[in-house]
C-alpha cells in the first residue's frame, strides 16, 4: 500500500480585492504518496502558487486541513518546518545577494542545528556534490553564478536539514531548454536517493508528465480533473485537460483531434455561474452554464468535474 505523507483537505483560500471576495482556491482536496511526486497544472493565476503556500505554511488558508504524516501544519513544530521545503521559480530573487553560497546553503542548518565547524564544511561539500556543483562555488556570490547553477543552489539547500518533502514551484520556469532538463533530472535523482515526495507546479505538460505519479489540472481555483499521470495523459476526460495537452503535444496529433479553446479565461472575480469552463468549452450545453459539476470518481483515482463525463452510476 501507498502511504501517504501529506493529505489536504477542503483548502480554501479568499482573497478581499476591492470588497469582493476572490476565491483563490476553492475547495481543493488531494494526497501526496510517501516517494511520489504530485503535481498541479494550469494556467496563469489559477491559484497554484497559493496552494503552495499554504502548504509551506507562509499564507493561513481560509479553511481546510492541511496534515504531514496525520499532524496539522499549523502547529508551530519545528520538526515539521524542517521536513517541509520549497523551491522557487526564480533563483535569482530567492537567493540573499549579500550572501556567499556557503552562507545560503548552510543557512537552515545554523538556524535548526548547531554543528561544529568541521561537521558544516563536510556536509556543505556533500551538499554541492549532491547537485553537482564544485566546492569551489562555496566562496562565491549568487551573481556570479548561472541561472541553473543558482537553481541547484536553492535545491542543495533545500535538502540541507534531510527533508520528506519539497515544494517546487516551476522551477524551470526562469531556465533554457538545456538546462530545465538537467535540472529535472537531478530532482528526479534526489528523490530516488533520499525518498523525497514532491509537490510540483509547472505550466509544462510534458515536464509533469515526465516526472509525476499523480496530478490535477486547476481552472479558476478548482481542479477539474485529477488522477495518476498515466490516466490523465492516456486518456484526458475534461474537456479543459484534452484542450491543454492537445496544445502541449500538438505535433503528434492530426489536426481534427485537436481541441481549440474559444474566449480568454474569465476575470476570477466574476467566475461563470455554471461550468467555470463553459465560456471556453467547445462542448457546453444549457445545464454547463447553470449547475456547476462536482469533482466526481468516474474510474479508480479518476476524479473529473464535468456533466459531459458520465460516470459509472449514471
Ligand atoms: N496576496 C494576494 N492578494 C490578492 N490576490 C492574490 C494574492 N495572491 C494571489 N492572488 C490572486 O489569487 C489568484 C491565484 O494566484 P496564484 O498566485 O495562486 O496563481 P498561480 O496559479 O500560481 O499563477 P502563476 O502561474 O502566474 O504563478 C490570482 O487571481 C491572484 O491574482
Ligand atoms: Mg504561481
Amino acid at each position: 500500500m501507498d502511504k501517504k505523507l501529506l493529505s489536504i483537505k477542503n483548502l480554501k483560500k479568499n482573497f478581499l480585492i476591492q470588497n469582493k471576495i476572490l476565491k483563490a482556491v476553492d475547495d481543493v482536496s488531494f494526497d501526496i504518496i510517501k516517494g511520489k511526486t504530485f503535481a498541479i497544472v494550469g494556467e496563469s493565476g489559477c491559484g497554484k502558487s497559493s496552494i503552495a503556500n499554504m502548504i509551506a505554511n507562509l499564507i493561513k488558508p481560509t479553511s481546510g486541513q492541511i496534515l504531514f504524516e496525520n499532524r496539522s501544519i499549523f502547529k508551530n513544530d519545528n520538526e515539521l518546518k524542517k521536513n517541509i521545503q520549497m523551491i522557487f521559480q526564480d533563483p535569482y530573487l530567492s537567493l540573499n545577494p549579500k550572501m556567499k553560497i556557503s552562507e545560503i546553503i548552510l543557512e537552515p542548518i545554523k538556524i535548526h542545528k548547531k554543528f561544529k565547524k568541521e561537521k558544516e564544511l563536510n556536509l556543505l561539500t556533500s551538499l554541492l556534490n549532491q547537485v553537482n556543483l564544485s566546492s569551489t562555488i562555496a566562496k562565491r556570490y549568487p551573481h556570479e553564478l548561472s541561472g541553473g547553477q543558482r537553481q541547484r543552489i536553492a535545491i542543495a539547500r533545500s535538502i540541507a536539514l534531510n527533508p520528506k518533502f519539497i515544494i517546487c514551484d516551476e522551477p524551470l520556469s526562469s531556465l533554457d531548454i538545456s538546462t530545465s532538463s538537467q535540472i529535472i533530472s537531478l530532482l528526479k535523482n534526489l528523490q530516488q536517493n533520499l525518498n523525497l515526495s514532491y509537490l510540483f507546479i509547472s505550466h509544462n505538460l510534458a515536464v509533469v508528465k515526465y516526472i509525476s505519479q499523480n496530478a490535477a489540472v486547476m481552472y479558476l481555483g478548482k481542479f477539474l480533473e485529477l488522477a495518476p499521470s498515466s490516466k490523465l495523459f492516456l486518456n484526458p476526460l475534461h474537456p479543459y485537460t484534452q484542450a491543454l495537452i492537445s496544445a502541449s503535444f500538438s505535433f503528434k496529433k492530426k489536426n481534427n483531434d485537436k481541441v481549440i479553446l474559444k474566449n480568454e479565461i474569465p476575470s476570477p472575480l466574476n467566475p461563470p455561474k455554471g461550468c467555470l469552463f463553459s465560456t471556453r468549452c467547445p462542448y457546453a450545453k444549457n445545464e454547463c452554464f447553470e449547475i456547476r459539476p462536482a469533482l466526481k470518481e468516474v474510474e479508480k483515482d479518476h476524479q473529473v468535474a464535468c456533466h459531459l463525463v458520465k460516470t459509472p452510476s449514471n
